[in-house]
């Protein structure tokens, strides 16, 4: 392969992603950089690892029925995989759009809590459920996709299922006046997707909390 070209769209602590043409679709593609403070050994291992899980589990959650993004290419040796780039603003984007109507807010907050719902009663944790890994390709009333799976696991234990949880009530609470409506969305819409699992899976998450708060 030779080298990619295009503009870099974003660069995290972990990775850049750059706008790459995959045979004519647009695609993003994703690479791990080197961190100077691991040792070498531990560094590749770590990347190599990290874009193998980000691979297993963007396939997984399809196989669920769970939006990701579509996997071109992997290339472990050199910690790049290449993806369909889907359109649309992250949850991000629209917890701070000072447009938006609430109720469209709490419909897309509802469909993302249905998604990670499914994504947990299919057995995956996403290990990283910030808002910005989560896009909305169809728009804030449709079904959401997730991004950035690298850190999740495909057999979770409830601590880890609790953590996405809590990650996402932390978040919501963060960038948002009316978080407490949202929080009750999220929670309706999980309890949908994973109506087996929701009881403990919350009351783990509320631990969580009570953990974090007094620690
Ligand atoms: N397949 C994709 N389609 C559209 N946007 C994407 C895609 N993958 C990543 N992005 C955008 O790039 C950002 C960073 O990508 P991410 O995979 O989360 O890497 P990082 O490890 O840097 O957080 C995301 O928050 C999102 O805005
Ligand atoms: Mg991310």
């Amino acid at each position: 392969m030779t080298e990619p070209e295009g503009p870099t769209v974003s660069r995290g602590a972990e990775a850049r992603l750059r706008k790459v043409d995959w045979w004519g679709f647009p695609a993003l593609l994703k690479e791990r950089d080197a961190k100077a403070y691991r040792p070498k050994a531990l560094d590749e291992k770590l990347r190599r690892e990290r874009t193998r899980t980000e691979v297993r589990l963007l396939v997984d959650a399809r196989r669920l029925g769970v939006r990701t993004p579509i996997l071109y290419d992997i290339d472990v040796e050199r910690h790049r995989i290449t993806m369909e780039e889907l359109p649309g603003p992250t949850l991000r984007h629209l917890l701070e759009d000072p447009v938006l109507p609430f109720d469209s807010l709490e419909r897309a907050v509802r469909a993302f809590g249905v998604a990670l719902g499914r994504l947990h009663a299919g057995g995956i944790s996403h290990g990283d459920l910030t808002s910005s890994n989560v896009i909305y390709p169809e728009g804030p009333e449709r079904a959401p996709a997730f991004l950035d799976l690298s850190m999740g696991s495909r057999s979770p234990g409830v601590e880890e299922l609790g953590i996405d949880l809590h990650l996402v009530e932390e978040d919501l609470k963060a960038l948002h006046p009316r978080s407490d409506a949202l929080v009750r969305a999220f929670h309706a819409g999980y309890a949908d997707g994973n109506p087996a699992g929701e009881k403990t899976v919350r009351a783990r998450a509320k631990a969580i909390r009570g953990r974090v708060r007094y620690a």
